[in-house]
């Protein structure tokens, strides 16, 4: 029966999609005549008869140690492996091969979120001796050693670069985890990835608010410990020097503050380790359809290579730009295009502590003309809301972006216009960047100077990635059909992530069974990467991405697992069981919806709601904060008891929950439809009427399971 109904539900998924047809928008001649990629060469350079050994261009912006003789290995697929027999350092090749030429330039531009508090320009020069001291620091004070893990819980500062780098001269593997994430929520990734060390601050500034963010490293350690890891060392970066912004107690012997530490390692020099190219270089954590987190493992070389390629030909940087990426360094695209693609190529990136709209929404505007930022990259979250606050701010400062960036999420052809036009004042050339935690770099987007762009469709694949949009049945659904399939990528990229930390079996599982053609097979054509986003692909080969067709949530570019946010939902005792779905935000993208049932003989009420809502700000974090929680007397269900998240993600949305005739209890639909949107049409949170590609969403939503 079970089998039979998720026919059913697949069906949904494969739904006609149709949308206007967006116009083009040319670069203008000025970006296309100083563009890294403007001779449409490159397109015969990368085209699929050259791969693997097309990626040899990006490989050369790096320096080896040692040269690979193998760029692309495939004898354990799909565990690739890149530039085999390379050896190289990360650390080496973003700070200290700069030196020679660019010794007293600013690698990074630190912008505190206190107007008053001075900007800091980090030079390369002073990049190189900080890393070292503090590789000294962790070598010897703290024993790090090759292939050991760091857990890194640190905020938008200088010192979390400074950290990884670190970190990288080692040879050991970080573990960023965002900022925002709870102490519990880093606390399972500390024992996860087998972390003794964890490396934190004392607090940062959020929206005006010196928060205290040592809190959390207790909390971390707590649960770390629960499961089983001991943390020996604490090491804290303090905010401001010779201040402490935490009301947490220094634990004796656990507990250290770095800016304490560091005299000792005055001018130490540290040998960036040789590192295989095969070696990983980081871990990052994300969330996928079950509630343990996965550590993706990202390699040094391919992951380095594939940074610095795509920095140099979609972001278009030159070293002598000054480039702002105003993401979070705790998630992919900050290390990949705050830290490492443009460290790796030797120019200047902007850091910024804060929130966009602080003190009010000019600041973003005032940063980029007091530092000239030539380069600006953001989420359509943040565009969406500083639209939303300031539509006027943007053309009351004098600063010129060449080139910008959106990532993260599908943005709206409407906001993708202001951007254009407000932000960008017409100038900018835009690339809408499509990827994930997994891949390193982007997928899909247009070369900024070759391809035109297009509002609302990140473009064709990238150089040298090849996708590909399936059905259910791994058929190729033809580009210009109008259908929606899954998107996948045909082949390997050297940003590829290498496996899920300790967990191999399910990095086959989720990215390769699906659509394995031989499961034998060492030839990298059997096997397709399945991306987990659904997506339609134009007559001009552009791809739409619809959003994910796994139980993920994107909120404002944060990826929740159903499943985490259902668990922290029945940490309450009241709760029997719970249900996460999206529901359309209109700064956000999409928020959370809980739904939940209670035990036998429990009472609904506010403070049950409220401690969900708490549940799960202390479990994974404030950004995970449901927008609402439904407290039902029972959940729609298949006859197979489980629970149907499109049918009370239909009625959270107002729009049609599909077939429920196959559900066990269709009769309680009715009852959760008339609580739910009743009590939001009282609220005045209806949302506006679905496009049809959004209802489209909503009908896949949950059909993974
Ligand atoms: O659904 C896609 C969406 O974000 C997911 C990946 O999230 P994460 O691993 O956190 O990485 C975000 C930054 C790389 C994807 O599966 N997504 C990412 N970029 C875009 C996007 N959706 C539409 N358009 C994009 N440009």
């Amino acid at each position: 029966m079970a089998k039979e109904e998720e026919a059913v539900e697949v069906s949904e998924a494969q739904i006609a999609v149709h949308w206007r047809e967006e116009q083009y928008y040319q670069p203008s001649a000025k970006f296309v005549g100083q563009a890294n990629a403007a001779d449409p060469a490159i397109f015969e350079r990368f085209k699929e008869e050259r791969f693997p050994e097309c990626f040899k261009e990006y490989a050369d912006l790096l320096t080896w140690d040692a040269y690979w003789h193998t760029t692309l290995d495939t004898s354990n697929a799909p565990f690739w492996k890149w530039f085999v027999g390379g050896r190289l350092n990360a650390s080496y090749n973003c700070v200290d091969r700069h030196l020679a030429g660019s010794r007293n330039k600013a690698a990074i531009i630190w912008v505190p979120e206190p107007e008053s508090e001075e900007t800091k320009a980090i030079t390369y020069q002073d990049l190189y001796t900080r890393v070292n001291e503090v590789a000294a620091l962790l070598r010897d004070f703290a024993g790090v050693k090759v292939g050991d893990r760091v857990t890194l819980h640190l905020p938008m500062v200088p010192e979390l670069a400074i950290t990884m780098l670190a970190c990288a001269r080692l040879g050991a593997i970080h573990n960023q985890v965002f900022g925002g994430f709870s102490g519990p929520a880093c606390g399972e990734r500390i024992a996860d990835s087998g972390s003794h060390i964890l490396i934190t601050m004392d607090g940062y500034y959020r929206n005006g608010e010196l928060l205290d963010h040592k809190v959390k490293a207790d909390q971390a350690v707590a649960r770390a410990s629960q499961d089983g890891v001991t943390v020996d060392k604490v090491l804290v970066w303090r905010r401001h020097e010779g201040q402490y912004a935490s009301q947490t107690p220094m634990i004796e012997g656990r507990d250290f503050f770095m800016n304490e530490l560091l005299p000792t390692y005055r001018g130490a020099v540290i040998e960036p380790v040789s590192m295989p190219a095969e070696a990983p270089l980081f871990l990052m954590y994300t969330s996928g359809t079950t509630g343990r987190p996965k550590g993706a493992q990202h390699s040094t070389g391919g992951y380095l290579a594939y940074v610095a390629g795509t920095s140099k030909y979609y972001q278009d940087i030159h070293p002598e730009d000054t480039y702002w990426c105003f993401a979070d360094i705790g998630w992919i695209t900050g290390h990949s295009y705050i830290v490492y693609g443009p460290l790796a190529l030797g120019t200047t990136t902007v850091i910024y502590e804060g929130v966009p709209t602080y003190p009010d929404p000019g600041r973003p505007w005032r940063i980029a003309e007091r530092l000239g930022v030539n380069i600006f990259h953001t989420a359509p979250t943040t565009i969406r809301m500083l639209r939303k606050v300031g539509p006027d701010e943007p053309s009351k400062y004098n600063y010129h972006f060449k080139h910008m960036t959106t990532v993260g999420e599908p943005i709206e052809p409407d906001v993708w216009r202001w951007y254009h036009d407000v932000v960008g004042k017409g100038e900018a050339a835009i690339v809408d960047t499509w990827w994930q935690t997994e891949n390193g770099g982007f997928l899909g987007s247009t070369l900024p100077a070759l391809q035109p762009m297009k509002p609302g469709s990140c473009g064709p694949g990238v150089l040298g990635v090849y996708p590909a949009i399936y059905d259910e049945n791994g058929e190729v659904v033809e580009a210009g059909s109008g259908r929606a399939g899954n998107m996948c990528i045909r082949n390997p990229w050297p940003g590829i992530f290498q496996t899920i930390w300790g967990q191999p079996e399910r990095f086959v599982e989720i990215y390769y069974r699906k659509y394995c053609r031989d499961k034998a097979s060492t030839d990298w054509h059997d096997w397709p990467y399945f991306a987990g986003d659904g997506a339609v692909q134009a007559a001009d080969g552009y791809f739409r991405i619809l959003g994910r067709v796994d139980d993920v949530i994107n909120v404002a570019g944060h990826r929740l697992g159903t499943k985490e946010l259902e668990s922290a939902a029945i940490t309450v005792s009241e709760v029997a069981e719970a249900a996460a779905v999206p529901v359309l935000d209109e700064l956000r993208g999409r928020a959370v919806e809980m739904y939940v049932a209670l035990k036998p003989g429990i009472q609904a009420s506010k403070e049950i709601e409220d401690k969900v809502s708490m549940a799960i700000e202390t479990e994974i974090g404030k950004m995970a904060r449901p927008k609402n929680v439904w407290i039902v007397s029972d959940m729609p269900k298949t006859r197979s008891g489980k629970i149907m998240r499109r049918v009370i993600a239909g009625i959270s949305n107002f729009t049609d929950v599909g077939d429920i005739t196959t559900l066990a209890n269709p009769e309680i639909v009715e009852d959760v439809r008339h609580h739910v949107q009743s009590e939001k049409v009282a609220r005045g949170e209806v949302p506006r009427e679905l496009t049809t590609q959004e209802a489209a969403e909503i009908r896949a939503f949950g059909q993974a399971e």
